[in-house]
């Protein structure tokens, strides 16, 4: 019996090309590097299925070209790379990847914070220059984090993750989050706030929420007006919740004290008002990258696609 025809994107980790193409005819053999728009079209014309990552836009004029296409199984939690309207007019299944990286994100949303507050890039540099002279006992002095107030800005599974790490850091956690969660010691209560008053009141601010029109540059002029001089902000969700160019400002002012980013605005640009300071940590987005995450994300992408091609309901459903 002939394979469904999908198109993959990019070069996924091997073990999840192997099991793609053992139950599939691949339409293109996907590079490591983001496909050109024309590739993507000529991927997607005769494909039943799509695997995109965070890199591919996948808009209504595109569509248009996919006359056969009946799901979307995007290799990200995020999906703001999807035009869901155009997919769902179409009747395209769009699917996404939870659970299986809230960890891995959370894990390295914490390198983040204790690698800004404790000053690991800059002493690291100072070591591997040759600079480093010796102890000092004034030399790189960073910020406390155990005891400290951590806000949350979106307490969705990513955003309890890394409360949840929190409480060994003895921390107190605020969060701002439409819905009210609970914290799983009623001895260490999250107490869920306004945007204002987390702003107000944390020392390390963590974004978690989904890039929406309505939390693009939720973080801006206004919200670093409100932060503490001595606040970190850390970005591992997507770029453009924050505007950059008012972060770099902010640091520039020392309206707060440091920032860790995964994320940007124009990735794989970064502002360069941002990549001049030290007090800044960026990262290249690898919120998810470790190879068991890639891995069962990728499994997720088969799973739904085979899914929705059998006729059955997709288990990660978006639209
Ligand atoms: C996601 O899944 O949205 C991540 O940003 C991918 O690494």
């Amino acid at each position: 019996m002939a394979k469904p025809a999908i198109y993959v994107a990019r070069l996924l980790v091997a073990p999840v090309m192997a099991a793609i193409h053992e139950r599939f005819e691949l339409t293109l053999e996907p590079n490591a590097s983001p496909p050109a728009r024309d590739t993507l079209a000529q991927g997607l014309r005769r494909a039943e299925a799509i695997i995109p990552t965070l890199t591919e836009r996948i808009d209504a004029t595109l569509l248009q070209e996919a006359p056969r296409l009946k799901v979307i199984a995007n290799h990200a939690v995020g999906y703001n790379n999807i035009d869901l309207p155009a997919a769902t007019a179409r009747g395209i299944v769009v699917t996404n990847t939870p659970d299986v990286l809230t960890d891995a994100t959370a894990d390295l949303t914490w390198a983040l914070l204790l690698a800004v507050a404790r000053r690991i890039t800059e002493g690291y540099r100072l070591v591997q220059t040759g600079a480093w002279t010796g102890w000092e006992p004034t030399q790189l002095l960073g910020a406390d984090v155990s005891g400290q107030t951590l806000g949350i800005v979106g307490m969705g599974r990513i955003g309890q993750a890394v409360a949840r790490r929190a409480m060994g850091f003895g921390m107190t956690v605020l969060y701002a989050s439409r819905t009210s969660v609970p914290s799983p010691d009623s001895m260490a209560p999250w107490r869920q706030v306004t945007l204002e008053t987390l702003l107000r009141q944390s020392d390390f601010i963590s974004l978690h929420v989904p890039l929406t029109p309505d939390t693009h540059h939720l973080i801006g002029g206004k919200a670093f007006s409100l932060m503490r001089p001595a606040a970190i902000l850390l970005n591992t969700s997507r770029g453009p919740v924050v505007d950059e160019a008012a972060l770099a400002a902010a640091l520039n002012d020392g309206r707060l004290a440091g920032a860790g980013l995964d994320v940007y605005e124009e990735e794989p640009k970064i502002h360069p008002g941002l990549l001049a300071l030290p007090q800044v940590v960026t990262l290249p987005h690898l919120g998810s990258a470790t190879l068991n995450t890639r891995v069962r994300m990728g499994v997720l992408c088969v799973e739904n696609v085979l899914a929705v091609l059998e006729g059955r309901p997709a288990p990660n459903r978006v639209v």
